[in-house]
């Protein structure tokens, strides 16, 4: 759907389209956290999509310029700016998809977990207004660390008596986005063809790559199994590294929030084919919370993709029981943090 929106561009004079302004579906989608280093990239992706009618950006501080920049687009979404607290409310009324890129990212040497002290109560207060505003929402949180936020999220939504599991995602996206590029590179295939499913969280030996599961079929030689698997792990931290201090990914992942965007809105739109990986409510393991490849439809997880996880190599068996003591005490320092607020 993004590149329609671009191949419009190409047509000759002869052709050239009455631009009506209107967009294929009238979906609304709020950015919370929309003037930052995803934010920003983020809203101009979405801006582009024509299963969008109104985009409705949130921030503390400096959305305004954001917003009158990109409503020079002509492209069919309105664009409508919203600064600080007392503007919340009106930036969720009637939105179908909410994203939370708000708060702190990491610097050198931190860890996704020390970004909890800030973030948290960002993300608490964030959904305490959606849950106010926009109850059926589907609820897209990037914000890290996304293993403790997304089950803040939960508890916060419970407490207001409108938690749906089906419709509360940790964005894992970049995960896949990331091993399908690696994964290319090392065996020379055609980038677009390319599909690796990611399971577990979206921190260090919680982002598990499955790549037994690439589609097309691949053999891998056990180095290559441990280096790509490393590279994924640690590509969050190879960005952090290179940008020195300036922050964490924002464009690469503003690119995978507008992918979970744009596969989210299909769903909506009654696209029966629509397929991602993402961090949601699973008993798929003996973990409340877990990362695995779902079937999207309108009213959010349709089901969860379990077949991923049969017949994993001894390998990716392992480190699947690695990596559960540390996804289950992210999510249960998510949980009590929400519980204690209370
Ligand atoms: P940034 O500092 O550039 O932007 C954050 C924005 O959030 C700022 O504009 C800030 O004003 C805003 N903000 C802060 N408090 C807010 C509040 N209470 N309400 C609304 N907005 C608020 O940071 P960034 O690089 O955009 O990263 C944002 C978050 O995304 C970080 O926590 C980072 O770790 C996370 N992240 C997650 C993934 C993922 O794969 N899930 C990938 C990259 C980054
Ligand atoms: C990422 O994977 O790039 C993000 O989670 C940001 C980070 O801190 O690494």
């Amino acid at each position: 759907a993004l590149r329609s929106t671009f191949a419009r561009k190409a047509q000759s004079s002869e052709q050239r389209p009455q631009y009506a302004l209107q967009p294929q579906a009238s979906f609304k989608v709020a950015v919370l956290g929309a003037a930052g280093g995803i934010g920003q990239p983020l809203a101009l992706l979405i801006k582009m999509s024509p299963l969008v009618s109104a985009l409705h950006l949130y921030d503390v501080m400096n959305v305004k310029g954001v917003a009158a920049d990109l409503s020079h687009c002509n492209t069919p979404s309105q664009v409508l700016d919203f600064t600080g607290p007392e503007e919340l409310a009106s930036a969720l009324k009637g939105v179908n998809v909410v994203v939370i890129p708000a708060g702190v990212p990491r610097k050198p040497g931190m860890t996704r977990d020390d970004l909890f002290n800030i973030n948290a109560n960002i993300v608490k207060t964030l959904v305490e207004a959606v849950a106010d505003n926009c109850p059926d929402a589907f609820i897209h949180i990037i914000s890290n660390p996304v293993n403790s936020t997304v089950p803040i999220a939960a508890e916060v939504l419970k407490q207001k008596g409108v938690y749906d599991p089906k419709k509360l995602f940790g964005v894992t996206t970049l995960d896949v986005v990331r091993a399908n590029t690696f994964v290319a590179q090392k065996k020379n295939l055609k980038l677009i063809d390319v599909d690796v499913p990611v399971v577990g969280g979206h921190a260090g030996i919680t982002i598990l790559p499955l790549l037994s599961k690439t589609m097309p079929s691949v053999s891998f030689t056990d180095e290559e199994v441990g280096d790509l698997t490393v590279r994924i792990q640690n590509a969050g931290t190879e960005v952090v590294e290179a940008k020195a201090g300036a922050g964490s990914a924002t464009l690469s992942m503003a690119y995978a929030a507008a992918r979970f965007v744009e596969s989210s809105l299909r769903a909506l739109d009654g696209d029966g084919d629509v397929y991602e990986c993402v961090f949601v409510e699973s008993n798929l393991t003996e973990l409340p919370f877990f990362a695995s490849r779902v079937k999207l439809g309108r009213n959010g997880v349709e089901s969860l993709i379990s077949s991923d996880l049969q017949g994993l190599t001894e390998y990716e068996q392992k480190a699947l029981e690695a990596l559960k003591p540390e996804l289950k005490a992210s999510i249960e320092k998510g949980v009590a943090f929400a519980q204690k607020q209370a």
